[in-house]
């Protein structure tokens, strides 16, 4: 397995496919913090596998769940038939939505939650006779999936450049955030809620009746925790309400307690017209993914006629029974431990642990919010990534699985993670940043 060789018949996704198999890290199980190496060593997870992890590795309730579905129902199409834990999901994750109400499509990914939800946008905006509104508005360094839809309203070059075109119609307000001025913030930035106009620069340029949609991610999450301005967010949504336009919260990453709540709109206080999720969903243990609309939304979808197919949408395994059955118990355990809640206990703890290594002199920046932090570091002159990759590799020596992005190390442990956990996953970073820089 370890020979190069037989390692390339897989083509790894955002993977430096040589590198790795110059290289591979491979892992054989997982429970609770850690998983296990195929050579045996613990690691403790810094980053619930992919930002989805929350309620921690190997839950016996869920895959307790996923095997009686296995067994009960392997498969049913979810076209024009369907089964009860569907509807039970939809219902539940519903009075989790802002406000206690919603209706629910169901797909396999963050990537479709996002595509769905920009149709869903327009497709609402045609039914109640705007056809006109096509438009999207992202935001640069956005991250929102890589179906052609996501990655048009995304904002990373890096990802775009090999595919483009993309979807016509869409604009990109800037990235909220500037290091001179928000630099070591802890939780919301107090300054930078101007940024929101930009949507209103967008809109002197297009007119307004033919923007459909914002798409945004409350926190960004995958280019480097950036905690939205104070302010900002409010102010994106009066600029929609002003103008017609729905608002999307892209909560991949934010919703399912990663925030100390059932999603970051509940926190922030913003309530959007459609919330995605995916990833903490089903506690990464079954692909599944979510796309929330505000009532008035499919209401207005199902005003055609009664025989018609309301939405021409979906995928063979939107509704699969082991994806609900992940879901649901995933969500069976949020309540039983409060873990929709549990991040804000431990916020403060990991704030700080975050904040401690400010003092590392190659540390350009560090941001947290929630169970989410990240820390920017100088890169080292003409080799940008090479000190991030550096210090991850001495983490993971060190048995420690963190996550970078360019010169960024992001740390977003379960939520589940103990004190004690927090502080080896902190000490063990400042001794890899240390050693490096
Ligand atoms: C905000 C956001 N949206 C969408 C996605 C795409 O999700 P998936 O990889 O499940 O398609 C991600 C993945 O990290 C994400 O962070």
């Amino acid at each position: 397995m370890n020979n190069a060789e037989s390692l390339r018949s897989y083509w790894m996704p955002f993977t430096a496919n040589a590198k790795f198999a110059a290289a591979p890290r491979l892992f054989s199980s997982a429970e609770g913090m850690f998983y296990t190496t195929t050579d045996g060593r613990p690691i403790l997870d810094a980053i619930a596998g992919l930002w989805c992890v929350n309620a921690g590795h190997g839950r016996r309730e869920i895959t307790d769940a996923i095997k009686t579905a296995a067994e009960t129902l392997d498969f049913v199409s979810s076209f024009q038939m369907g089964h009860p834990a569907a509807f039970e999901l939809c219902r539940r994750l519903s009075e989790k939505a802002p406000e206690g109400k919603g209706h629910v499509f169901l797909s396999n990914s963050g990537s479709e939650a996002v595509d769905t939800a920009l149709k869903i946008a327009r497709g609402y905006h045609r039914s109640r006779g705007e056809p006109s509104r096509t438009r999207f508005v992202g935001r640069a360094r956005a991250y929102h999936g890589m179906g052609w839809a996501g990655l048009s309203v995304g904002g990373i070059g890096r990802h775009r450049r090999d595919f483009e075109p993309l979807l016509p119609q869409v604009s990109h307000m800037r990235h909220p955030y500037d290091p001179q001025k928000s630099g070591f913030s802890r939780g919301l930035p107090e300054w930078g809620a101007d940024f929101a106009n930009d949507l209103e620069n967008v809109l002197a340029v297009h007119d307004p009746t033919t923007v459909a949609a914002v798409i945004v991610e409350p926190v960004a999450g995958s280019t480097g925790v950036f905690a939205p301005p104070r302010g900002y967010l409010e102010r994106l949504r009066q600029i929609c309400d002003k103008h017609g336009i729905l608002l999307i919260f892209d909560e991949v990453i934010t919703g399912f307690g990663r925030l100390g709540s059932t999603f970051a709109a509940k926190r922030f206080g913003v309530t959007p017209d459609i919330i995605t999720c995916a990833k903490g969903l089903s506690n990464g243990a079954a692909p599944i993914g979510a796309t929330i609309a505000r009532p008035f939304i499919y209401d207005t979808w199902m005003n055609g006629a009664r025989d018609a197919i309301e939405f021409s949408h979906g995928y063979t395994y939107s509704g699969h029974p082991l994806s609900c059955a992940a879901a649901l118990a995933t969500m069976d355990v949020f309540d039983k431990e409060d873990l929709w809640t549990r991040g804000l206990g431990i916020e403060q703890m990991f704030e700080d642990a975050a904040h401690d290594l400010a003092d590392r002199n190659c540390v350009r920046d560090v941001r947290n919010i929630g169970l989410l932090a990240a820390i920017d570091l100088e890169p080292e002159p003409g080799k940008p990534g090479v000190r991030a990759q550096q210090v991850n590799a001495a983490c993971f020596e060190a048995g420690v699985l963190i996550r970078t992005t360019g010169d960024t190390l992001m740390i977003s442990p379960p939520i589940v993670a103990e004190p004690a956990q927090i502080d080896r996953i902190f000490s063990t970073l400042r001794n890899a940043i240390g050693t490096i820089a």
